[in-house]
């Protein structure tokens, strides 16, 4: 049965990307940052420094965790072990929710160490909802996949990127990462239009914002997450923020990372225009 009921976890209003370089700060004032994102394949060990280091941000700040290694549109079966670890993870921080990416990073047993796009196909939809399932299942509870950014197709696939994270998540009955700076991204890289996206989207399904800065390379816009947001992207999430109401958002900075305070400058911005954002739209 199709659920069409709004089944989101709260919104927690505006976060960042939790990285090594800003724990201390993090810790020694209350920043201005309503929750942290951080990456579940960091903080797997239990007992290890990350993970102390989670736990007494997790006492300041609401946590969601970001996992980057599911591969749940893989052929290769689902890790048990991996699983396993992120299960006890997710019970000692209680996050307020747990997201991975719609994209395969291996097959035969090598990890790829990249985010790669699949066929969008039904046969596609069908093996990844199935499996997203069996994750919903073990870990219990609703999982967010987040839409990668790509620089080339598969000619088998047979409907827009859209259409297909927008079927994966009604069948599979998860939610949605939007991550507006991939969007944008694969627009430009393959001629679509990120309008057409954003209106193919079901907004109940919808948890989660990404922003982050892309550079230039060979004719190619590359996700590179090592400059601040881009204006062309600023000006995307002010449709998204139209489109979808007060989603929760957040910056990634992975490369060239800066001060706390000059993320949270980008981070009042985003506040600025969902803030006008829904006003107009109220
Ligand atoms: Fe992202």
């Amino acid at each position: 049965m199709m659920p069409t009921t709004d089944s989101r976890f709260p919104t927690l209003g505006f976060g960042l990307g939790l990285r090594t370089d800003h724990y201390e700060s993090l810790l020694d004032a209350r920043a201005d940052v309503d929750w942290l994102e951080a990456i579940s394949e960091n903080y797997l060990v239990p007992g290890g420094r990350p993970r102390d280091w989670l736990r007494r941000l997790r006492e300041r700040y609401p946590i969601v965790l970001h996992g980057v290694s599911l591969s749940i549109g893989s052929q290769d079966s689902l890790d048990p072990e991996y699983l396993r670890q992120l299960k006890r993870l997710i019970d000692e921080i209680e996050p307020a929710w747990v997201s991975d990416h719609l994209c395969w990073t291996g097959v035969h047993g090598r990890n790829l160490h990249d985010l790669l796009p699949m066929a969008y196909t039904e046969e596609s939809i069908a093996h990844v909802s199935a499996r997203v399932r069996r994750v919903q299942d073990i870990l219990g509870r609703r999982i967010l996949l987040e839409n990668v950014s790509s620089y080339v197709e598969f000619k088998a696939s047979t409907m827009p990127e859209w259409e297909f994270l927008a079927a994966v998540a009604e069948r599979a009955d998860c939610l949605i990462l939007l991550d507006i700076n991939n969007i944008h991204v694969s627009a430009s890289n393959h001629g679509f239009d990120p309008q057409r996206y954003l209106a193919g989207i079901p907004a109940h399904r919808v948890q989660q914002f990404h922003l982050a800065g892309h550079s230039f390379q060979n004719n190619l816009i590359i996700d590179t997450h090592d400059r601040p947001v881009a204006d062309p992207v600023w000006r995307l999430y002010a449709d998204a923020v139209r489109r979808f109401g007060a989603v929760s958002t957040m910056i990634e900075r992975d490369d060239d990372i800066p001060v706390l305070t000059e993320l949270l400058v980008e981070l009042a911005r985003a506040r600025a225009i969902a803030d006008a954002c829904t006003d107009l739209a109220a």
